[in-house]
């Protein structure tokens, strides 16, 4: 088995007609358009701000030649159009930090067997991971029955038809779509992978503390000076001197 990310047109089209054939709910109406749109209005509120994330992203377990599938997950950036009008920067620190599990299937023939897992916790995590987000947010609906595929892969699964909470660093809540029957659920990548982190500064090992909001990663070797900054303490160079 191999795992790759699907970066050809036919390719996603193929995978996105396979999710919406296994998850109720999954809309694959012109996947390929629909990505060009969001991708625009990305690139739009990014403009000056560095580069924008891919506003969708397919990643795929295939046979070791890439004819069969075995499954995959979809990662979209999130975007609101009224919120990146009212609030760029907020738009910006959601869409940077965020990712959405679209969707995320097995075929038939290969569940039970630890790969939906993996594809969540290990290629989507990853994979969002390296590109700096710090939660993967989702929604399953209660058709699907899979809200406690989350719950014993160790995401927090919200009660019944109860948005997402606010959380640092974006602090923006995500409230419930009325016509929707589910669960929405997250992964905290930071505090998870904690181990996977470094230090922008040091490189050195990061510590998760929590707090009601999300908490934050912090490098042990920062303190807040007297007037309430973070500061960095400068490392002795390996001569001794600062
Ligand atoms: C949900 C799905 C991706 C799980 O894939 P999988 O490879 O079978 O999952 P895993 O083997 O990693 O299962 C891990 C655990 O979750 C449990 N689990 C798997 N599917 C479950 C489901 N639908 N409901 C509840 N629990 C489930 C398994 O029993 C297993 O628990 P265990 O380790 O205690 O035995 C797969 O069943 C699927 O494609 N379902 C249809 C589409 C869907 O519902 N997608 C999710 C909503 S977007
Ligand atoms: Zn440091």
């Amino acid at each position: 088995m191999r795992f790759v990310e699907i970066e050809n047109e036919r390719g996603e089209r193929f995978v996105h007609a396979a999710v919406a054939r296994a998850v109720v709910g999954y809309s694959a109406k012109d996947p390929v358009p629909a990505k060009a749109r969001r991708q625009a209005h990305l690139d739009a509120i990014f403009r000056g701000h560095g580069r924008a994330p891919a506003a969708s992203t397919v990643l795929a377990a295939t046979d070791q030649k890439g004819n069969e599938l075995y499954g995959a997950v979809v990662l979209d950036a999130p975007f609101y159009a009224t919120l990146a009008v009212q609030d760029p920067e907020r738009a910006r620190a959601l869409a940077q930090l965020h990712r959405v599990v679209a969707g995320l299937f097995v075929a038939d023939a290969y569940r039970g067997d630890g790969l939906g897992t993996y594809l969540l916790c290990e290629i989507a995590a990853g994979h969002a991971l390296e590109r700096g987000a710090r939660y993967l947010d989702g929604f399953v609906d209660d058709r699907n029955g899979s809200a406690d595929f989350y719950r014993t892969a160790g995401l927090t699964v919200m009660a019944h038809n109860t948005g997402l909470p606010s959380r640092r660093p974006s602090l923006t809540a995500l409230e419930h779509h009325q016509e929707l029957d589910g669960h929405w659920f997250y992964l905290d990548l930071w505090a998870t992978y904690v181990d996977r982190m470094r230090c922008k500064e040091c490189a050195g090992e990061l510590t998760f503390v929590p707090d009601d909001l999300g908490g934050d990663l912090r490098c042990p070797r920062t303190r807040v000076d007297e007037v309430g900054r973070l500061v960095h303490d400068v490392r002795p160079a390996p001569g001794g001197q600062p």
